[in-house]
């Protein structure tokens, strides 16, 4: 018995009682969504003040100079005219006000006896229960459920339950949408009136985004149970005792759906009968099952780290689908910070998972940055080099919009900001997911028709942007992953992705052009490839200074970087967001302090092509020094932890990354939360803990690696996606005989 309770747990993230100042954290954890659309979960009556947003994928706006960007204090006002800067937050479509004669249920003012707010990760749907009591005695208990349908993303699901415990007053149930202040909370959106007839009963919403033009109309319909008809605002009483049922249906399109929003919401709304509710309902829950059968981790031992995978998975899931047109955010569709930008954290830290799991998610993504090679190219050009350099920062043209400065809101204090122009190695990222994708598919149409073309177009750019020395190519002046060095050279991470990306692509082309030689011919007319460029990028790649052990078995991250300041942290440095180092950006850059594992990304993505004494000696050197200022950090020290055999190491910095979020470590989870943490969390459990090899004709795991694993796991299983079948993969923990 406890046994099963213990296993429904680790499907459930639960919240029980309330905290206002944790409530925006809250709404982070508990989003429910479907990769079209995300929606914060804040309480059914929404607490003023709240960030109750609903996110579109894909639907952005001018920047709004009052909004925030990484931090709550961070300003980034100055962003020219571009149309699609910051995802646009849209209003909450889950609003419902109860009132018991007049009197409102409320949290801050009444008293309540009991919150609890559960996230069934099996089902994809959020549970809310709260019991009031107002100053007359009279206790009212409301049951609501939530969800986005993972089988239709243009619909939401709701169901509301009152019951009247101890009195027998007209009760009154308010669902209508609050439009009250767009102004403050939803600054890019301007109401439009129906364009077409609204049925009675039905709630429509249009609203247009003041740049970028998007029109997005919300439908909503809620009826009682046991009533006839529809209708926004109900007044009934029930004898004591009884319970009050309602469901709605939400329906949210956009303009860049291809229909008319407003008539297509509203036909998908009235379409539905209410008989069909619960079968909607199963008919989610059962895709849900689906992606659990190829998404679902188990840790014999420890039912708390199945849960916090969980729903770390579930995360990802509701983060994206398979729509060519947009990517993941870094902060998802679960809160405004990073603007909804997309870095590096999609093909580096998620793309792993995305491709174990659902790889039409995986080719999505990468179908996402062969469709923004426009604005990479463009990109590319302003930087004075060919080819195609993708942004930093991108959103749904490719467009670079990475701030060039700072501000801090209380002081008014400005940084400059050098990731846009110098953290290209974004760049060989998004090719070394193109390669990943195809060794783990061999998706022979895709690599022809858009792999090849994204590894040739980021050569180009590459093979502009060395620089010859007297021996060696270079690569001068870049951003590497840990951003408190910029203007650096030759930076070893860099240089390596870059030297691979440019091989892929003379290996790309090769088989290209002895596969499919009509192929390879249009596109070397439609890019304007001369004939001696493959053999440019072959020669570039193999002459590119790329940093190697040296005699203590360091790699130096970049030129000059062992000549710093060296200054050792202290403990309480670390693990924060990087406010203090950034606004000390000058002095930051003159010392051995860096942000995230820089290096040692080299070892997680690459771990056969390193010895383990230069994998030890130089973690045992760069781990002191780095303060964890990105949450991309921790599961990389974990992996590499683990692999070395560092099992206290390993432990700690594991499940500072599996609970980031859960736990609020970064104490910035309230403007969304962390998924490339997710995902990496995700990459050291299955190259780390598990160390699984891609060597063989199937993927397999080395068993000796779970001496290493935390003190409490006995035994881990999973499925891999891999080159079109399902490889089961489980291994146990010997016990000593
Ligand atoms: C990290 C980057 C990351 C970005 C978005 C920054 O703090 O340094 O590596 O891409 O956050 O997650």
């Amino acid at each position: 018995m406890s046994t099963r309770r213990g296993e429904e747990a680790a499907w459930r993230v639960v919240q029980e009682g309330f905290d206002p100042a944790r409530e925006h954290e809250m709404e982070s954890i508990f989003t429910v969504g479907n990769g079209y659309l995300g929606v914060r979960g804040a309480l059914d009556t929404p607490l003023p003040g709240s960030r109750a947003d609903l996110y579109i994928s894909g639907v952005y706006d001018r920047k709004q100079p009052g909004l925030p960007y990484s931090e709550l204090e961070f300003m980034t006002v100055e962003r020219g005219d571009y149309p699609y800067h910051e995802l646009v937050s849209l209003p909450f479509p889950f609003a419902v006000r109860i009132l018991v004669e007049d009197t409102p249920l409320d949290l801050l003012e009444g008293p309540w006896r009991e919150l609890r707010r559960v996230l069934d990760l099996a089902r994809g749907v959020l549970g809310l229960r709260y019991r009031f009591e107002d100053g007359s005695g009279r206790v009212t208990t409301v049951e609501t459920l939530r969800c986005a349908s993972l089988v239709n993303s243009h619909l939401c699901l709701q169901e509301i339950a009152i019951t009247c415990e101890n009195h027998c007053v007209p009760t009154v149930l308010d669902a209508a949408i609050d439009v009250a202040a767009l102004d403050t909370d939803h600054p890019h959106l301007t109401a439009l009136a129906s364009p077409v007839e609204v049925p009675a009963g039905v709630e429509l919403h249009c609203f247009r985004t003041e740049a970028s033009d998007y029109r997005v109309a919300i439908a909503s319909r809620l009826t009682r149970i046991g009533a006839d008809g529809d209708g926004t605002r109900w007044e009934v009483q029930v004898p004591v005792g009884g319970t009050l049922r309602f469901r709605r249906y939400v329906t949210v399109y956009t303009s860049r759906d291809g229909v008319d929003p407003a008539p297509a919401a509203l036909a998908a709304v009235g379409a539905l009968r209410w008989a069909q509710f619960g079968t909607l309902l199963a008919e989610h829950e059962a895709a849900w099952a689906g992606f659990w059968r190829r998404a679902d981790v188990t840790v014999a031992g420890s039912p708390a780290t199945e849960q916090a995978l969980r729903f770390n998975a579930y995360h990802l899931r509701i983060a994206t689908d398979t729509d060519p047109r947009t990517s993941v955010a870094a902060r998802t569709l679960t809160g405004r910070a990073y603007e909804g930008h997309v870095f590096w954290d999609v093909e580096i830290f998620m793309l792993p998972f995305y491709l174990h799991t659902e790889p039409a998610i995986a080719r999505s993504l990468l179908e996402y940055r062969h469709r923004t090679l426009p604005g990479a190219r463009e990109h590319a050009a302003q930087l004075g080099c060919r080819g195609a350099c993708y942004a930093w920062e991108s959103t749904v043209t490719g467009h670079d919009v990475t701030p060039r400065q700072i501000v801090l809101k209380t002081t008014r204090k400005t940084i400059p900001i050098f990731t846009g122009t110098e953290q290209i190695h974004v760049t060989a990222d998004v090719a070394h997911g193109v390669w990943c994708y195809w060794e783990a598919t061999r998706d022979g149409a895709f690599m022809r028709e858009t792999g090849v073309e994204i590894l040739a177009e980021t050569a180009r750019f590459w093979a502009s942007r060395c620089e010859p020395g007297t021996r060696q190519y270079h690569i001068r002046r870049v951003v590497g992953p840990d951003e408190y060095h910029h203007d650096v050279d030759d930076n070893a991470y860099t240089n390596w992705m870059a030297r691979l990306n440019l091989q892929r692509a003379a290996q790309a082309a090769r088989w290209l052009e002895e596969l499919a030689p009509e192929r390879w011919d249009l596109l070397v007319g439609r890019l304007g490839i001369e004939r001696e460029e493959v053999e440019e990028w072959r020669r570039v790649g193999e002459t590119l200074f790329v940093p190697q052990p040296d005699a203590r078995g360091l790699i130096e991250q970049f030129a000059g970087f062992f000549d710093l300041e060296d200054r050792p942290l202290a403990a309480d440095e670390r693990f924060k967001a990087p406010i203090d180092r950034l606004f000390e950006w000058d002095r930051t850059n003159a010392m051995q302090v860096i942000k995230q594992a820089d290096v040692l990304m080299l070892f997680h993505l690459f771990p056969e092509a390193f010895a383990d004494d230069v994998v030890a000696a130089n973690y045992r050197y760069y781990e002191p020094r780095t303060d964890h200022g990105s949450s991309l950090s921790p599961a990389i020290h974990a992996g590499v932890a683990a692999r070395l055999g560092l099992g206290e190491d390993a432990e700690r910095y594991w499940r500072q990354s599996l609970w980031l979020d859960l736990s609020n470590v970064m104490n910035n989870s309230a403007l969304g939360v962390h998924a490339a943490c997710m995902g990496a969390t995700w990459q050291a459990l299955v190259f780390g803990f598990l160390g699984l090899r891609f060597d063989g004709p199937v993927p397999r795991p080395q068993a000796l690696r779970a001496g290493r694993w935390p003190h409490d796991w006995r035994a881990v299983a999973l499925e891999l996606a891999w080159r079109g079948q399902r490889i089961p993969v489980a291994v146990s923990r010997q016990e000593p005989a």
